[in-house]
């Protein structure tokens, strides 16, 4: 299972990137609001930092409601960074979302289906053509549905169907969730930074870190 993180905060991206385990860049509009930069501004610093990740995904905005709508702002959206192969256009899990993702992969454009709630959601997704669905675990674990289990369903329906898109597993919250959704056959989990700080750490590691210190002071020295 490959990262992406979930933020537009450029500091958390270059952090992420850094440690060579960044695949991908998941924005979304609240995440580009918390921000306070225009959103076309951010989205080409982010696809300038990281070129060699394989998809950086901008969100076409709560504004567009009709394919029709939506398709004019993606347009604008995959020439940000001189038509920056990865640009990735997140689009809602709707008609107009799905009408724009057959638009999208038509043109050789990648697309991700975000706000995926249901297995159905995410065949239909996958047969317009989504490069990625974004199954969005942590907020079924909200309202006490299980996360996990829908990615792993979601995951067996690609496998006995032969669907080529890839499981953005999204809304992760914790570790655990990331353990889980990795065994449940997510290709990607998209995460904030915070998340992978948390998963670098054990108890035990900090421990045998500071007995190793104490250690070697005793240790004779020339
Ligand atoms: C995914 O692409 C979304 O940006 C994200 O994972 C949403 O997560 P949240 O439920 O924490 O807002």
């Amino acid at each position: 299972m490959k990262f992406f993180i979930d933020t537009a905060n450029v500091e958390d991206i270059k952090k992420a990137y850094k440690i060579g385990v960044l695949s991908g860049v998941t924005t979304n509009p609240s995440l580009v609001a918390k921000e306070g930069v225009k959103f076309e501004d951010r989205i080409e610093e982010i696809l300038k930092l990281v070129p060699e990740v394989e998809s950086v995904s901008a969100e076409v905005t709560p504004d567009a409601i009709t394919a029709e709508e939506m398709i004019a702002e993606a347009n604008e959206l995959i020439k940000i960074n001189g038509g920056d192969k990865n640009i990735t256009i997140k689009v809602p899990m709707n008609i107009a979302g799905l009408e724009t993702c057959r638009y999208l992969n038509k043109k050789g454009v990648k697309i991700n289906v975000t706000l995926v709630f249901t297995v159905n959601q995410a065949l239909l997704a996958a047969r317009a053509g989504a490069t990625y669905v974004s199954p969005f675990l942590g907020r079924l674990d909200d309202i006490s549905e299980d996360g996990v289990l829908l990615v792993s369903k979601i995951a067996e329906l690609f496998r006995i169907h032969n669907l080529d898109a890839q499981i953005i597993a999204a809304s992760v919250r914790h570790p655990d969730h990331v353990t889980r959704v990795a065994m449940a056959g997510a290709h990607i989990a998209t995460v904030p930074y915070s998340v992978i700080e948390q998963l670098t750490k054990h108890p035990l590691t900090d421990q045998g870190m500071e007995k190793f210190a104490a250690d070697w002071v005793k240790a004779p020295k020339n």
